[in-house]
């Protein structure tokens, strides 16, 4: 399957063929590739030339806020429906809140390690997530959403790009982050944490806290910048990384989401 483009003689949009969900929705499903989506204020035929275009797909759209109302106003009028909004913060290493102690004790048998392997008791890790784009769909049912997060981390291949940060308690995985690697357009090398979890009964203990600064730790000296992203609703895990540095906001995006069943 490959990208769909959508021309008229000023407009233009690009929908990148996305197969992995695809896979996982049964749905021919894309992301409209906004850098390279040109929407001009008379977009009325290409409004006519894409509708047939999204019969029977799923399409995703993250839009950084202030990067182009007239393209907003065209989704819309595609009939994309607002899910929420990304919030990418920045870690800031001098910050006040980053060189605070954390102000708890972690049980003394939890231990935090950088890890080889995706252990199999991780995978339950990922029906943590109640905030992500796919549970705030209301077209998607919160036990799908949950296997989203789930078959991510059981497929996840660790390389020296993608690493993964595991707290255990006696021989148990009761939390992880994953950090994953790569340069920017500005040449930036960015280390993006992603994601974090600890399970239910453990949280509140400082274990999401101990993981995180073990990730920063080692990202430090193989990056440039350290970042992580969530949901504004997500206003727990917002408070949890502003507690522990990451004192700036990067990026704000509208997430989109259109089912053309
Ligand atoms: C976000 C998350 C990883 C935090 O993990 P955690 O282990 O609970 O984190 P911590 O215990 O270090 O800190 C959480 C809070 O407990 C507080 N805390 C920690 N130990 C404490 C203690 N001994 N006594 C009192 N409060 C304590 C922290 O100050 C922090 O307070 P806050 O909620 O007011 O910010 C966890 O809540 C989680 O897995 N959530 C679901 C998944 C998710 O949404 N992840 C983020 C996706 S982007």
């Amino acid at each position: 399957m490959r990208d769909i483009v959508v021309r008229d003689k000023n407009n233009q949009i690009r929908l990148k063929f996305l197969k992995w969900d695809t896979q996982f929705f049964g749905l021919k499903s894309f992301a409209v590739d906004t850098q390279r989506t040109n929407i001009n204020r008379s977009y009325q035929n290409l409004l006519r030339k894409t509708i047939p275009r999204m019969h029977s797909t799923f399409v995703s759209a993250k839009v950084p806020v202030g990067f182009s109302q007239t393209l907003i106003d065209f989704l819309f009028d595609l009939d994309f429906r607002y899910i929420g909004t990304a919030i990418l913060l920045e870690y800031v290493p001098n910050s006040d809140v980053a060189s605070r102690d954390i102000p708890c004790i972690t049980d003394k048998g939890v231990i935090i390690e950088k890890a080889t392997g995706v252990p199999k008791d991780a995978h339950m890790l990922g029906n943590e997530f109640k905030f992500s784009r796919f549970h705030l769909d209301k077209n998607i049912s919160q036990r799908k959403a949950d296997a989203v997060w789930v078959s991510y981390i059981r497929n996840l291949k660790l390389s020296s790009k993608e690493l993964l940060f595991v707290a255990r308690y006696k021989h148990t995985a009761i939390g992880a982050v994953v950090a994953k690697q790569y340069v920017s357009k500005k040449g930036e090398k960015i280390s993006n944490l992603f994601f974090v979890a600890v399970k239910r009964q453990y949280q509140k203990k400082c274990i999401g806290s101990q993981l995180i600064r073990y990730a920063i730790e080692w990202c430090t000296h193989r990056s440039d910048v350290i970042t992580v992203g969530t949901q504004a609703r997500n206003i727990k895990a917002l408070n949890f990384y502003i507690k522990n540095g990451f004192a700036r906001v990067r990026e704000t995006a509208m997430i989109l989401h259109k089912w053309g069943r």
